[in-house]
């Protein structure tokens, strides 16, 4: 088996693609990832020893690159992760996200259909359904729930989607969705909620928290997101779409504080800031489709989980301070220096 998996120099296709090396020996895995400011090379570096992987630098929306790679290849299964991935990029510059994220999109679709691939899986995202209100518990996302965005990421992201349930229907190209719940885990970018709050207090810095710290999302431990897609590619029905979530529901201040209290940090860092725009209140998925199709539920506790991620970046500070100190320290100042 051959697989592609796009953007697995990120958060959640790096987890990927060591999942499937170490599940799958006869694999062959190989990754294509244009090494944004959110690739990071130094994350495949045991990958890179395994005969069985192969590295691509390129980008997804590069018609003739993935032309050519597609040609070479052979792929059985094309697995798209990569994306531009954070909100509050999104609202500063929505012009690239809807390059990669749609576009991009678009060119592996072709592709697929060029080279007769037998899968292709989009890793897509639960802000697709927009945001419910706090005080209805009872409300979550199913597969069901209609399309309703808020940020251009999410905006971006729900017309990637629309496009790969079109080239099912039109071309018969054989596609899986799959949309989950916020991920935390090793190898998170410090831009976002958790790796950020971590590396700051880790330095004594102040904690920005948006808004009133209220706003609520469904953590799943990447390794639980993996296994799932890993069920889908392998036995997901063709044209479906599947939820994938833990019933994990956190509000943004519980965490941060939860991660304090872990590093023994003050609960003086944290710095209420203004909130970001648009900013969605609640999101929560159901998994029942998934769980009775495929068997799948969540594995890691987030009491476990938050654990082990807090223990990951404290033994692999080399990691998250060579970004700290490059050119997020720009990003840090744009984004926050005057909130
Ligand atoms: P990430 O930002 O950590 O990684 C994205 C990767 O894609 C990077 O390696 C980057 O270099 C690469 N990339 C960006 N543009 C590219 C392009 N044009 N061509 C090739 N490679 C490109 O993102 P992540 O958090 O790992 O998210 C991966 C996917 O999962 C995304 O599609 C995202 O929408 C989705 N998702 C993320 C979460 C989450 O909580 N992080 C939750 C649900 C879904
Ligand atoms: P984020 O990690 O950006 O994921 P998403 O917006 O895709 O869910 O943010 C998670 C939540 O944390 C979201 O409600 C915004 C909030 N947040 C802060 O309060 N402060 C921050 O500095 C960041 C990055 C996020």
């Amino acid at each position: 088996m051959k697989i592609l998996v796009t953007g697995g120099a990120g958060f959640i296709g790096s987890n990927f693609v060591y999942h499937m090396l170490a599940k799958y020996p006869g694999y062959r895995i190989v990754c294509l990832d244009k090494l944004t400011y959110a690739g990071n090379l130094s994350t495949l570096e045991s990958a890179l020893k395994n005969p069985n992987f192969k590295f691509v630098k390129g980008d997804i929306a590069d018609k003739e690159a993935v032309d050519k790679l597609f040609k070479e290849e052979n792929f059985d299964i094309v697995v798209n992760f990569a994306a531009e991935s954070h909100v509050d990029r999104s609202i500063e510059n929505p012009e690239l996200f809807l390059v990669t994220n749609i576009l991009g999109t678009q060119t592996l679709l072709d592709a697929c259909n060029r080279y007769g691939v037998k899968r292709y899986h989009q890793v897509s995202t639960d802000e697709v359904y927009g945001d419910l209100p706090l005080d209805r518990p009872d409300l979550l996302f199913t597969e069901q729930t209609p399309l309703h965005t808020s940020s251009p990421y999410s905006a971006s992201k729900a017309s990637a989607d629309l496009l790969v349930q079109a080239y099912y229907r039109t071309y018969g190209t054989p596609i899986t969705i799959s949309r989950c719940s916020n991920n935390y885990g090793p190898y998170h970018f410090p831009e976002k909620l958790i790796p950020l709050m971590i590396s700051r207090a880790l330095a004594d810095e102040s904690l920005p928290v948006y808004g009133d710290g209220k706003n609520v999302r469904d953590w799943l431990y990447v390794e639980d997101h993996c296994k799932a897609i890993d069920l889908i590619i392998h036995n997901g029905r063709v044209g479906e779409v599947y939820n994938i979530g833990g019933h994990n529901e956190m509000s943004n201040i519980d965490i941060v504080k939860l991660i304090l209290q872990y590093l023994g940090k003050p609960e003086s860092l944290i710095t209420y800031v203004t909130d970001r725009k648009g900013h969605d209140r609640r999101y929560a998925i159901d998994p029942a489709k998934i769980h009775a199709e495929l068997g799948w539920l969540p594995e890691t506790k987030f009491a476990d989980g938050i654990k082990k991620t807090i223990q990951w970046y404290l033994d692999n500070k080399k990691w998250w301070q060579d970004i700290i100190n490059g050119e997020y320290k720009n990003y840090y100042e744009k984004m926050y220096g005057n909130r």
